[in-house]
C-alpha cells in the first residue's frame, strides 16, 4: 500500500495545473467520491494494525499534497504568456460616448446664469392656451399669434405643444414670490417646415428676474456678463428695439461676431452682428395676469434658441444635423465635457 501511495505522491508533485479544465480532472480524479484517495482510505480499513500508523500518515500528506493543487487553483502560465508586454499592440477601442450638441450648450448656458444667482424652473411641453398665450397677452384673435404656429391638440384645441419657454416665465410666476430669479431650459414646437434653418422640434431658455425696482439697464447688463462668459472676455452686445406682447419695452440683442471672412458675412447678412436672442421689460399685463402687482414690482425677461447657439458656436450649417443621430456627427463632441 505504501507503494501505491508514493506512486500517486509523484503523480500529484509532477502535475501542472495548466487549465481550469485540468484542475478539474485532477479534483475528479483524486478527491472526488469515486476518487483515489476515497478509494485508499476505504483500503486502510484494511491495514494491519502495527502499519496503521506508517500508512496512515502517508495517505493524510498524500491528501494534502492533492487538496494543496486545487486550493492553490491558478493555471500556471506558459512560457508565452510570462514574455514582458508588447507594447507596440493596438490598444482596444474605449469608444465613449457623448454629450448631444444641444445638451452642452444647454448645460453651459445655464451654469452662467446659475453663477448669477438664476434658478432653474420647468414647465410642460403640452400647455394650455392661458400660459402659452393669454397670460402672455396674447388676446384671442390677436394677430401676434400668428407670428408662431401651433400644434394645437386636436381634441381639445385649448391645449397645445409650447411655442415657448416663455410659458415657463407665467407658471413661476404663479407659484412663486418675488424675488424671483429663474432660468427655464427646455423643448418647444412650431408648425413650421423643416428646412436647414428652422425645425418643428427646438430648444429655447428663457430668462427672468422680477424683483421691486429691476431697470432695464441691469437687465442690459446681465446679458452682457451672459455674452461675454459664454462668447468670450472681448464681446460686444447691441440692443435694437423690437416687439413682443409680453414685454414693453422689448428689444432684440446682437453679438458683435466680426466681418473678417465669407462666412462671417453670409452669417451677420454682411452687418457684422449676429442676433441671439429678444428681451425686454415684462409687461405688467403680464405680471397682473400672474398674479404680481405691477405698482411694486417689475421684472425682466429674455429668450434664447439653442440650436442657433449651438450652430453658431460649432458652425453647423443645418438644424436638421442635431435630429439626424449621424454618429459621424456627434462623435465630432466625443472631446468635449
Ligand atoms: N418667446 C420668444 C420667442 O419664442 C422669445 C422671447 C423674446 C422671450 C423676448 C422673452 C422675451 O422672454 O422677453 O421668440
Amino acid at each position: 500500500m505504501l507503494e501505491t501511495i508514493e506512486r500517486h505522491r509523484i503523480a500529484i508533485e509532477a502535475f501542472e495545473a495548466t487549465s481550469e479544465e485540468a484542475i478539474e480532472k485532477f479534483r475528479i480524479e483524486y478527491l472526488s467520491r469515486k476518487g483515489v484517495l476515497h478509494e485508499l482510505f476505504a483500503q486502510f480499513k484494511g491495514v494491519p494494525g502495527n502499519e496503521k500508523r506508517e500508512v496512515g500518515q502517508a495517505l493524510n500528506r498524500l491528501k494534502q499534497a492533492a487538496e494543496s493543487v486545487i486550493v492553490g487553483k491558478k493555471p500556471t502560465t506558459t512560457a508565452a504568456e510570462t514574455a514582458p508586454e508588447d507594447t507596440t499592440r493596438p490598444g482596444h477601442d474605449a469608444n465613449p460616448g457623448s454629450h448631444h450638441p444641444i445638451s452642452l450648450v444647454r448645460n453651459e448656458i445655464v451654469s452662467i446664469f446659475k453663477r448669477m444667482g438664476f434658478a432653474v424652473a420647468q414647465g410642460p411641453e403640452m400647455e394650455d392656451d392661458w400660459h402659452n398665450f393669454s397670460a402672455l397677452n396674447f388676446p384671442p384673435e390677436h394677430p401676434a399669434r400668428d407670428m408662431q404656429d401651433t400644434f394645437f391638440l386636436a381634441r381639445s384645441p385649448d391645449w397645445a405643444l409650447r411655442t415657448h419657454t416663455s410659458s415657463v416665465q407665467v407658471r413661476s410666476m404663479e407659484t412663486q414670490e418675488p424675488p424671483i430669479r429663474v432660468i427655464a431650459p427646455g423643448r418647444v414646437f412650431r408648425n413650421e417646415a423643416i428646412s436647414a434653418r428652422s425645425h418643428c422640434i427646438f430648444h429655447q431658455i428663457e430668462g427672468l428676474y422680477v424683483d421691486k425696482d429691476v431697470s432695464f439697464a441691469e437687465m442690459k447688463q446681465t446679458l452682457l456678463s451672459f455674452a461675454t462668459a459664454f462668447f468670450g472676455d472681448e464681446t460686444k452686445i447691441r440692443l435694437r428695439p423690437s416687439y413682443f406682447p409680453f414685454t414693453e419695452p422689448s428689444a432684440e440683442v446682437d453679438i458683435w461676431w466680426g466681418l473678417e471672412n465669407e462666412d462671417d458675412h453670409r452669417m451677420t447678412k454682411g452687418t457684422g452682428w449676429l442676433e441671439i436672442m429678444g428681451c425686454g421689460m415684462v409687461d405688467p399685463a403680464v405680471l397682473s395676469a400672474s398674479g404680481i402687482d405691477p405698482k411694486v414690482y417689475s421684472g425682466y425677461a429674455f429668450g434664447m434658441g439653442i440650436e442657433r447657439v449651438a450652430m453658431q458656436r460649432y458652425q453647423i450649417p443645418d438644424i436638421r444635423a442635431f435630429h439626424e443621430n449621424d454618429l459621424r456627427f456627434l462623435k465630432q463632441f466625443t472631446s468635449v465635457i
